[in-house]
C-alpha cells in the first residue's frame, strides 16, 4: 500500500524554513515564513506573556481535558476582543466560538463544517492568497477558484474586478476574505470598498469566511477588527478564523479560534453541535497552555495594556524596517520599490519574479516564497543592507 505514496513537493512556506535550517551560510536570512523576529533575530517572548507564564506557574494546576470547544474563559475573551464586549450579536446568542489549533485549525474546522452543509459549493479565494488556503479547502473536498484581487499594474487591488467576480459567483459560494493585512500582498480594502463587497455578498447570497491572522499589525487591534464589526452590522451570517500566533508571539502554542455568526440562537446551537463533531473526530479537544496564557493577559487590565503596547511596538518596528529597506534599495539604484512602505502587516509582495526569488535563495541564502513574498518582519539592522544588496543584484 505504502508504495502508492508519491513524493510531494515541500510546503511552499514551511518548506522554506526547512531549507533555511539546513543552509550553513552564516549570512542566510529567512524571509519565508510569517514570523516576527526582534532586533536580535529571535522570536520575542512578550513581557505580557512572560508575566502570564509566571502567574500560571506560581499557581500550577493539574492538566485535565478541556471541553471539545475549548476553555470557556478563553472563548469569552476572544469574543470580547473580536466582536466587542457589548456586541448585541453576542448577547443574542447568535455567535458560536470554539478554540482552535491556530488560525489554520479554525479554517479547517470551518471548512469541514461547510463541506458537510454544502458539499457542492465552490470556495473562492483571492488571487493571490495565502498558499495554504487553496490546499486546505481543496483537501477539505471543495473546488477552489479565485476572485481577482491584486493587480500588478495598479500596485494595489483591482476592486472593480473583484466585485465583478463576486457578482458572477453562484449563490452559496464560500468567499474567503482576509480581514486585515492581506497575505501575501499587504494591500487591504478601504472601509468603503468593504461596504461594496458586503453588498455583493448579500445580493448574491454568498457565504463569507474571514481569516484574521494579523489583527493589530495594520493600524491597531480596534482598527483592524473594524471589518468584523462591519460584517456583524450587515446582518450576514459568516465564519471568522482568528489567531494569536503573531499578535501574542505564541506561534508554537497553536492558539486561535473559529467563530460562526448565525441567524438565530437556535441555529447557533445546532451549528455548535456539528462543529463539536468536526473537532472531536479530528483531535478530540484543544490543548490548555496557549488558551490559559491568552486568557490571563486579556483578562487583566494591566497585562492587556502591556500587550497592546508590545503589539504596537512590533507594528511600528515593521513599518520602520519597511522604510529602511526602501531607502536601502533607493541607495542602490532601485527606485521603484517604494510601494513596500504602503503594504500592511508582515509581508511585502515584492514584485520579484520566481527566478529572482530563486537566485536570492541560491546565491545569497535569502529565503522568500517563489511568488515574491518576503517577510519584512524578519529584517533587522544587521541584515537589511545585505538583503538590499542582494535584491539590487538580482534586479540589475
Ligand atoms: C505564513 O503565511 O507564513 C504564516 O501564516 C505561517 C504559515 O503557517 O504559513
Amino acid at each position: 500500500l505504502l508504495d502508492r505514496a508519491e513524493l510531494a513537493p515541500a510546503d511552499p512556506i514551511l518548506g522554506l524554513t526547512e531549507a533555511y535550517n539546513s543552509d550553513d551560510r552564516p549570512q542566510k536570512v529567512n524571509l519565508g515564513v510569517g514570523v516576527y523576529l526582534d532586533e536580535s533575530g529571535k522570536v520575542p517572548l512578550l513581557d505580557c506573556v512572560r508575566t502570564a507564564q509566571q502567574r500560571l506557574a506560581a499557581d500550577a494546576k493539574p492538566i485535565g481535558y478541556l471541553g471539545i470547544d475549548g476553555m470557556p474563559a478563553y472563548r469569552e475573551a476572544v469574543r470580547g476582543l473580536v466582536f466587542g464586549e457589548e456586541s448585541a450579536v453576542l448577547a443574542d446568542g447568535r455567535v458560536v466560538t470554539v478554540q482552535s489549533l491556530g488560525g489554520t485549525g479554525g479554517l479547517k474546522v470551518g471548512a469541514d463544517l461547510l463541506r458537510q452543509l454544502h458539499p457542492s459549493a465552490t470556495v473562492l479565494i483571492s488571487n493571490p492568497s495565502w498558499e495554504n488556503h487553496r490546499a486546505l479547502f481543496t483537501r477539505a473536498g471543495f473546488r477552489v477558484d479565485s476572485y481577482r484581487y491584486y493587480e500588478p499594474a495598479l500596485k494595489g487591488i483591482d476592486v472593480d474586478a473583484m466585485l465583478a467576480d463576486l457578482r458572477s459567483a453562484e449563490a452559496g459560494t464560500i468567499v474567503l476574505l482576509h480581514a486585515c493585512c492581506h497575505n501575501p500582498t499587504g494591500y487591504d480594502l478601504t472601509p468603503e470598498q468593504w461596504d461594496d463587497v458586503i453588498a455583493v455578498l448579500r445580493e448574491r447570497d454568498l457565504m463569507p469566511f474571514l481569516d484574521m491572522a494579523y489583527q493589530g499589525f495594520g493600524f491597531g487591534v480596534e482598527e483592524d477588527g473594524a471589518v468584523v464589526r462591519k460584517f456583524v452590522e450587515s446582518g450576514l451570517s459568516f465564519f471568522l478564523a482568528t489567531s494569536f500566533s503573531k499578535s501574542f508571539s505564541l506561534y508554537g502554542e497553536r492558539i486561535g479560534s473559529l467563530s460562526v455568526v448565525t441567524g438565530s440562537a437556535d441555529e447557533a446551537k445546532r451549528v455548535l453541535s456539528q462543529l463539536k463533531i468536526c473537532i472531536r473526530t479530528n483531535y478530540s479537544n484543544p490543548p490548555t497552555q496557549g488558551a490559559a496564557l491568552v486568557t490571563t493577559v486579556l483578562g487583566d487590565r494591566e497585562l492587556r495594556a502591556t500587550w497592546e503596547s508590545e503589539l504596537a511596538g512590533m507594528r511600528d518596528r515593521i513599518k520602520k524596517l519597511r522604510r529602511k529597506l526602501v531607502s536601502g534599495l533607493e541607495g542602490r539604484g532601485i527606485g521603484d520599490m517604494c510601494f513596500i512602505q504602503e503594504q500592511l502587516g508582515m509581508f511585502s509582495y515584492s514584485g520579484l519574479t520566481s527566478e529572482q526569488m530563486i537566485r536570492l535563495r541560491q546565491e545569497f541564502g535569502i529565503y522568500g516564497t517563489d511568488a515574491g513574498r518576503m517577510c519584512v518582519a524578519a529584517l533587522n539592522d544587521r541584515n537589511v543592507d545585505y538583503v538590499a544588496d542582494a535584491i539590487a543584484a538580482v534586479r540589475h
